[in-house]
């Protein structure tokens, strides 16, 4: 059975930064030569906000830095500057409970497929969004559906990119097909992971499995730190490709990202999985995930 979940979205903060100034959220923007814009060339980081405080941010500065690396691009600032910034992004915007979208760009510089030698300044973008609470509790408390489609990425999924054509279009599928989020197979019928999401299942012995890293992947930050808590908890886990059909005979399945981490999955493509409800594991572990985070931490 397919459930329904809220699809609010609660409204994005007052105060965006951009290149070194706090501006107007609804005047905030960046030039039309911009690469991103012209190009998709730039990287981004979503980070959870709990308790007026950046949730995993060296998780994500890291990402950030490898997924810059990676392109060869350099960190738009220092790392110490970069939290001062996310800081007075919170303040200001006066949302404790929410999410920071940081986006980095290689620049507005003369249209050109090449990549500019001595670039132009990166682009620096943060935004915030307040939690959508009502919305993420009716998740938890009774889970999403999972729509598979074919994962039609690039070969480097392992970098965050702002090129996010073919994970906008899975997750319309998705929506279209009744379902919260897409899972994303590849051409062997094996999950790789959510559109936005890194996929997990609770096999019938227990075992809990989630996708080796790799170029197919993004290395979620959250699931770096529930991997981390589950086995501190000495909960049985397995780093390993899934298919759909084993997903469909699983005991549980879930989601974790920054913006939901242990969401319980309980359809796929409209079957139920397990007794077609949230499963006390991935209550378990989203519990894990929250204390090992930091995440009650006030
Ligand atoms: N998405 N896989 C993909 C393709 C993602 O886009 C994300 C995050 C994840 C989970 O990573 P993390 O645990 O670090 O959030 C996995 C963010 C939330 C987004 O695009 O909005």
């Amino acid at each position: 059975m397919l459930k329904k979940w809220s699809e609010s979205r609660a409204p994005a903060g007052r105060v965006a930064y951009v290149n070194g100034r706090y501006v107007p959220f609804a005047r905030a923007g960046v030039h039309v030569e911009d690469r991103a814009l012209q190009l998709g060339d730039g990287i981004y980081e979503v980070a959870g906000v709990k308790n007026g405080a950046p949730s995993d941010e060296d998780g994500h500065l890291d990402r950030m830095e490898r997924s810059l690396g990676e392109l060869g691009m350099p960190m738009p600032m220092s790392r110490a500057a970069l939290k001062i910034v996310m800081r007075e992004m919170i303040a200001r915007n006066k949302i404790p409970e929410g999410y920071l979208y940081i986006q980095t760009t290689r620049g507005a510089v003369k249209r050109d497929h090449v990549p500019p030698a001595d670039g132009p300044r990166p682009t620096l973008i943060m935004t915030m969004r307040a939690i959508d609470t009502a919305g993420l509790a009716q998740r938890l408390e009774q889970g999403i559906g999972v729509s598979s489609q074919p994962d039609i990425r690039w070969g480097r999924c392992d970098i965050k990119t702002v090129q996010l054509l073919p994970n906008l279009l899975a997750k319309q599928a998705a929506r279209k097909a009744g379902a919260f989020e897409a899972w994303l197979v590849d051409k062997d019928g094996f999950v790789t992971e959510g559109a936005s999401t890194n996929a997990w299942i609770v096999a019938q012995d227990g075992t809990v499995i989630t996708r080796d890293l790799s170029t197919a992947i993004l290395p979620g930050v959250t699931r770096k730190i529930m991997l981390q808590a589950i086995a501190e908890a000495q909960i049985k886990v397995v780093e390993r490709k899934f298919t759909v059909a084993e997903a469909k005979a699983a005991k549980e399945a879930f989601l974790s990202s920054a913006t939901g981490a242990g969401v319980p999955v309980v359809t796929i493509d409209g079957d139920p999985i397990g007794d077609g409800r949230p499963g006390p594991l991935t209550r378990r572990i989203r519990e894990l995930y929250a204390a090992k985070s930091g995440d009650k931490k006030a």
